[in-house]
């Protein structure tokens, strides 16, 4: 065993009671319900922050949840990496699909996390994830072997659309200079399978409002002489897609980039195995895109998602009744060149277009953001890819991926420095959805991996 790894394993019970400690927090940033939770989270990072050896831990408040920061300057001749993270989590519903309760953490085996993995939410997105980036800074300053300067920046409301971090980015650029951005808030393809985010896609999320009479109606009595807001929404809805599930917004696709014959074969390479992917998900079937492979569909092409939809009567029984209103919740994931607020313009002057006489519509746009792709000739890249080859004895393949963290491409434009994802997690972890977890074995690979990220960079900075 070499250093890191000692430090590891002599105080990985430790690592785990502290971060399961964390995952108790119910920080859900979407449910007013539970803002003290959020700000009690905010407060025991700091806590963890200090106690790992950062100094100058603040926390800077913002119009909505705060912002803590934490710095370990050791020379200001060597670089400097900004860790981001998100202490926030998305709400756990539906509550009765997990097997334990989301928010006290419990350690379970599974096929793909024989080691074990910690079940709560959050705790692959992204607190377990965050935590790696604290316990590898105090393993390094521990060990004697930090090579360079190390920034943190933590926000609370990434899962709600990062609202207040462009202002804080753009008031605090001094503070946040860096030479590169490290992120551990995405996945990799597999454990024997080592792999590094090169994109992500931009956002555009909408909600739709389709108004027909003025109150709910007898449908006995009205039924087939008003139009029914419910039909009309979801006749609208169906038409955004073609027969070769092409999204019809005219415009949708002017910008997008076309990735070459080649650098589609090269992702072709990655491996992915379609039988073990619909058994995954208890699919029959993919779908998407005509022309297009499920690894291109989920990354380089843009999608249109309804995430929710309501209206009428959904309660016990029945109730006859046209009802006065539905709403849908619609996002549209993006990929680079496409702009996410002339995305945002297009759908909503087309679906106020494509709505039928009798019915009327209003589109409120909630949040969005660039798409973001990362080249693999900078000092970062290959400083992540020695770090995994180092530990996980392969060279990570580089994959774009179809999730968004907004904030990446904002943080270029502001600060000029490249974001390198180095994501532990696995698309089965379960983000977003009842069970999440995080394997064990991937909380302490990420540790041991973050401190030769640190090396590698620091040495082919010179
Ligand atoms: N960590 C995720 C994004 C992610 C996960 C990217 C896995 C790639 C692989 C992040 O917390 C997230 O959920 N982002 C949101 C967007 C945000 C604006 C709410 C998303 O992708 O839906
Ligand atoms: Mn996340
Ligand atoms: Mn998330």
């Amino acid at each position: 065993m070499n250093p890191i790894q000692s430090y590891i394993a002599a105080h990985k019970e430790r690592f785990l009671d502290e971060l399961i400690a964390l995952l108790k927090i119910p920080s859900i940033s979407a449910d007013p319900a539970y803002s003290t939770a959020v700000l009690t989270a905010a407060d025991a990072l700091k806590e963890r922050l200090e106690q790992a050896g950062c100094t100058s831990v603040k926390i800077y408040d913002t119009e909505g949840y705060p912002i803590l920061y934490g710095e370990k300057i050791i020379d200001k001749a060597l670089p400097t990496v900004l860790v981001y993270g998100h202490y926030d989590v998305q709400p756990p519903d539906p509550i009765a699909l997990w097997d334990a309760p989301p928010f006290e953490p419990v350690i379970k085996t599974t096929e793909i996390h024989p080691e074990g993995a910690i079940f709560a939410r959050g705790a692959c997105d992204d607190k377990g994830q965050l935590y790696m980036h604290v316990k590898a800074l105090e393993l390094m300053i521990a060990n004697g072997t930090l090579p360079c300067n190390v920034k943190f920046m933590i926000e609370g409301e990434e899962e709600v659309g990062s609202k207040h971090l462009a202002t804080f980015v753009a008031t605090h650029k001094a503070l946040l200079q860096n030479d590169v951005i490290l992120i551990s808030d995405t996945g990799m393809i597999a454990n024997t399978i080592p792999s590094i985010t090169t994109g992500l896609r931009g956002l555009s999320y909408v909600e739709v409002e389709v108004t027909g009479p003025n109150r709910d109606l007898h449908s006995g009595l009205y039924g087939g002489a008003v139009a029914n807001p419910i039909n009309s929404l979801t006749q609208m809805i169906a038409s955004l897609h073609d027969e070769n599930h092409h999204i019809t917004i005219p415009g949708f696709y002017d910008n997008v980039e076309t990735l070459s014959k080649d650098e589609r074969a090269e992702m072709g390479k990655a491996p992915f195995q379609l039988d073990a992917y619909k058994k995954a998900l208890d699919i029959d079937a993919v779908y998407g895109e005509k022309g297009y492979t499920t690894n291109e569909r989920n990354s380089i092409r843009p999608t249109l998602d309804v995430n929710g939809i309501w209206g009428g009567y959904t309660g016990e029984g029945a109730k006859t009744v046209i009802p006065s209103k539905a709403y849908a919740k619609i996002s549209m994931r993006l990929v680079p060149n496409q702009d996410w607020q002339t995305i945002t313009q297009r759908f909503t002057t087309h679906f106020k277009n494509i709505a039928p006489k009798g019915v009327t519509v209003k589109v409120t746009p909630h949040h969005g953001g660039q798409g973001y792709v990362t080249p693999t000739d900078s000092i970062g890249y290959k400083a992540a890819s020695k770090a995994y080859a180092t530990t996980f004895g392969k060279t990570p393949i580089p994959q774009r991926s179809g999730g968004s963290i907004p904030i990446v491409a904002l943080f270029e434009e502001a600060l000029q420095s490249k974001t390198i994802l180095m994501g532990f997690g696995l698309d089965s972890d379960a983000i977003h959805s009842p069970n999440e977890h995080f394997g064990i074995w991937n909380y302490l690979k990420g540790i041991e991996t973050i401190p030769y990220f640190y090396k590698y960079f620091t040495e082919l900075s010179k």
